[in-house]
């Protein structure tokens, strides 16, 4: 089987911060309450930009550092759930401004799996494709489903893009594996419902809390520890690793407490652990290249480093994959 590799790394997070003091003024919240729950200071959020702008910019990124042209793309895939309009998909709001019809381009919803789930797709891409340059994107203009009254949720969330360039040529990090896996079973648990064929818009009806982010935090808390434990094990199984073997591990940035949990249940050294939750808040699909790409611009990661990243998310989804630079 042709070996994967990533060419190029990029992210972008929007201009405007807003910070725990600016929720404060918003609903019933405290810079203490959100720090000691989630770790979050302050997240970035879009005024006029959308998905595919977030998504665009991290593009450029990406193409730059991998020394290519959006021509040179053979397809794009975009992890989101919320793109500019269902349709077109996400993705065609992108090609149309990174200017390079006729090339194929859709998009992946695991939500914050969503990057992990567009990677294992980019992968089988370039494997049926040897000539193939995949973008690999995953933006969230997330602040535009969640809902500003509700406490529980809005403190949590901020917008970002992030993406990687695909290709069977030898480039700055190996794919040496992907894993993903899902439980519908529990989808309740974490959800948008309003807007889709289950709870269609209806004219001259007001939207109400459903078209926002619901959540049940503390099953989701769980889940999210057992799961991204459980498929990481796994991995580091197949590829005949121990946590001992990673040089840096990049969880998905939810929540400074889910890291530690599944920091300690992985047994793995606290400063091989990669951490922005404090910055971005949980961007979603967008947390892991976002993280990954910031990794590399501070140079946390060496050649020959093995990089562990996992994440989960909505539906339930979950995934791992182990990076070798
Ligand atoms: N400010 C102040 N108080 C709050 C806030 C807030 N922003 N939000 C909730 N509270 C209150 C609640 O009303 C509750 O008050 P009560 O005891 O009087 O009823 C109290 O704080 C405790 O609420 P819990 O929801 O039980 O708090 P918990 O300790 O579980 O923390 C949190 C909530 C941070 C959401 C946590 O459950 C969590 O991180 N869950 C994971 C969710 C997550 O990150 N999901 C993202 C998508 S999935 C993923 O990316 C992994």
């Amino acid at each position: 089987m042709s070996k994967i590799y990533i060419q190029g790394i990029g992210h972008y997070v929007p201009a405007k911060i807003l910070s725990n003091q600016d929720l404060e003024q918003m609903v019933d919240t405290s810079d203490e309450w959100i720090t000691t729950r989630t770790g979050i200071k302050k997240r970035h959020v879009v005024e006029k930009e959308t998905c595919s702008d977030l998504a665009y910019q991290a593009s450029l990124k990406a193409l730059e550092d991998a020394g290519l042209k959006a021509t040179d793309l053979t397809h794009i895939v975009l992890a989101t759930f919320t793109p500019d309009t269902y349709v077109p998909n996400g993705a065609s709001h992108l090609q149309k401004k990174l200017g390079c019809a006729p090339t194929p381009c859709f998009d992946i919803n695991a939500a914050c799996t969503g990057f992990l789930y567009a990677l294992e797709v980019g992968r089988g891409l370039c494997l049926t494709n040897p000539k193939a340059k995949v973008l690999v994107v995953a933006a969230e203009a997330l602040t535009s489903r969640v809902n500003f009254t509700d406490r529980s949720t809005c403190v949590l969330f901020g917008d970002a893009g992030g993406a990687v360039i695909l290709s069977t040529e030898p480039g700055k990090a190996e794919v040496k594996n992907i894993l993903i896996q899902a439980d519908g079973s529990l989808g309740d648990l974490l959800t948008i419902k309003g807007g889709g064929s289950a709870y269609p818009p209806k004219l001259g009806e007001p939207i109400d809390e459903k078209y926002f982010v619901e959540m049940q935090g503390r099953e989701v808390f769980k889940y999210a520890v057992r799961s991204m434990a459980d498929i990481c094990l796994e991995l580091l199984a197949k590829e005949n690793l121990s946590s001992k073997d990673i040089d840096l591990f990049i969880p998905h940035q939810a929540n400074i407490r889910i890291i530690e949990a599944l920091t300690k249940k992985l047994n793995l050294d606290v400063d091989k652990v990669f951490i922005n939750v404090q910055n971005y808040g949980n961007t979603s699909a967008a947390s892991i290249p976002l993280a990954l790409s910031e990794a590399f611009e501070q140079k946390k990661i060496k050649k020959g480093d093995k990089v562990l990243l996992v994440a989960f998310g909505g539906g339930f989804t979950w995934g791992a994959s182990l990076l070798q630079f």
